[in-house]
């Protein structure tokens, strides 16, 4: 079994002698900048995965690492998960991913966005940033002072949670047609953990389709919209990975898919948008072993960076969900190469994105 994209920074750790030109030859990355600014304080790595399909895209990441080792195996590994999003969802992406070094609360954010601007228009326009953990639209508002090659700034493609969640909708669907011969949720049960942004939308397209829905999130006034107004039925948190239901929808945290979780789960598919589900690579196993359907995350969430490209490319609405919906089909074909090749659904994920990230790579050139 490879280390897929869903290995921990832990694994890294585990299987890597972390030489710094050890961590970039592992997985084949293309490029790493390590930029500083004494200036400001700025501390910034940009790392390239693969751009045999496009420019490598990929938030930026601010955070207090507690060593630069640990910044950069996870801006290694980041990087790598967006290239098998990006080519299983079909873009013409390749994968990137920045992260700075800091205390994300720092009020004085201008300087060190800027000099993360300027690190990136250093590229050329190989990586295009976007906003990530610790960064806001604001942040990218001053990275796109330096650099054209930013998306999310404020006005633009806008909450992508909509988009995100109808693409885990569409994958849920195709989960009930592989799991059962029949995608017709009405009459199914799923349980939504977490009732934010994705998945609040997301109830609202299950209990639009007649699925019996419960919720749960640790703001008990999520829950309680989502009960009120979608008629939802109300899970305490604790209690999630023991509801009897026929889909669990993980729409909060990651790595709640461990050990201690998978062997109480009662439902038959596993398919929601968050990302990094699986605690360690080993749990897909797990997961198959008990004889769940597991839609691997970044293959049904994938609608979140369909959004951010139609801002690259100027798609409508209406254009990045019918994209959205093609998870459905994406699915099935993970399914499929997963039965025919005897493996679980996260490592066929991973051999589908790398098929066509070889496929166009080896595209011949010809000149006009
Ligand atoms: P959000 O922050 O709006 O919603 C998350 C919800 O989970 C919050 O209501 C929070 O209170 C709840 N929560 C936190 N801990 C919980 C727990 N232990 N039990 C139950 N509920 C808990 O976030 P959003 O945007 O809805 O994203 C949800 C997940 O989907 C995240 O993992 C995110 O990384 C992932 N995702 C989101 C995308 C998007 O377009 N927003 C795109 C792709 C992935």
């Amino acid at each position: 079994m490879t280390q897929g994209v869903t290995g921990t920074a832990e694994e890294m750790i585990e299987q890597t002698n972390p030489e710094v030109f050890d961590l970039i030859g592992r997985h084949n990355h293309e490029q790493v900048l390590f930029t500083y600014d004494p200036s400001c304080g700025y501390q910034g790595i940009i790392a390239i995965h693969d751009s045999s399909l496009g420019p490598a895209l990929g938030g930026t990441r601010f955070w207090n690492y507690a060593s630069d080792a640990d910044a950069l195996i996870d801006v290694l590994r980041l990087a790598r998960g967006m290239t098998y999003k990006a080519a299983v969802a079909g873009l013409n992406l390749g994968g990137g991913k920045s992260v700075i070094i800091g205390d994300n609360r720092t009020t004085h954010r201008e300087m060190i966005m800027r000099a993360h601007g300027r690190a990136v228009e250093s590229l050329g326009g190989r990586y295009i940033t976007a906003e990530d953990v610790g960064t806001s639209v604001e942040d990218m508002t001053f990275i796109g002072m330096e650099t054209e090659h930013v998306v999310g700034m404020a006005g633009k493609s806008g909450d992508p949670s909509p988009v995100t969640a109808y693409g885990v909708y569409r994958g849920i669907k195709a989960c009930a047609y592989r799991k059962y011969g029949d995608d017709d949720l009405s009459g199914r049960s799923v349980m939504v953990q977490g009732a934010g942004h994705v998945g609040f939308s997301l109830a609202q397209d299950l209990t639009d389709e007649g699925a019996k829905v419960f919720v749960a999130d640790i703001d008990g006034d999520r829950v309680q919209q989502a009960c009120d107004d979608l008629g939802c039925e109300a899970v305490d948190a604790d209690d999630v990975f023991d509801v009897d239901a026929d889909i669990l929808a993980p729409c909060a945290l990651g790595a709640i898919l461990n050990d201690e979780t998978i062997p109480t789960l009662k439902v038959d598919i596993i398919a929601g948008a968050a990302n990094n589900q699986l605690a360690k690579s080993r749990h897909a196993d797990d997961i198959k072993e008990r004889g769940i359907l597991y839609a691997p995350d970044y293959v049904i969430n994938a609608g979140g960076l369909i959004n951010v490209y139609s801002e690259l490319v100027g798609w409508s609405l209406d254009r990045s969900k019918r994209k959205a919906a093609e998870i459905y089909t994406t699915l099935l074909h993970v399914f499929e190469l997963a039965d025919s090749e005897g493996v679980t659904s996260a490592e066929a994920a991973d051999r589908l994105a790398m098929q066509r990230v070889d496929a166009v790579a080896r595209l011949h050139r010809t000149f006009i």
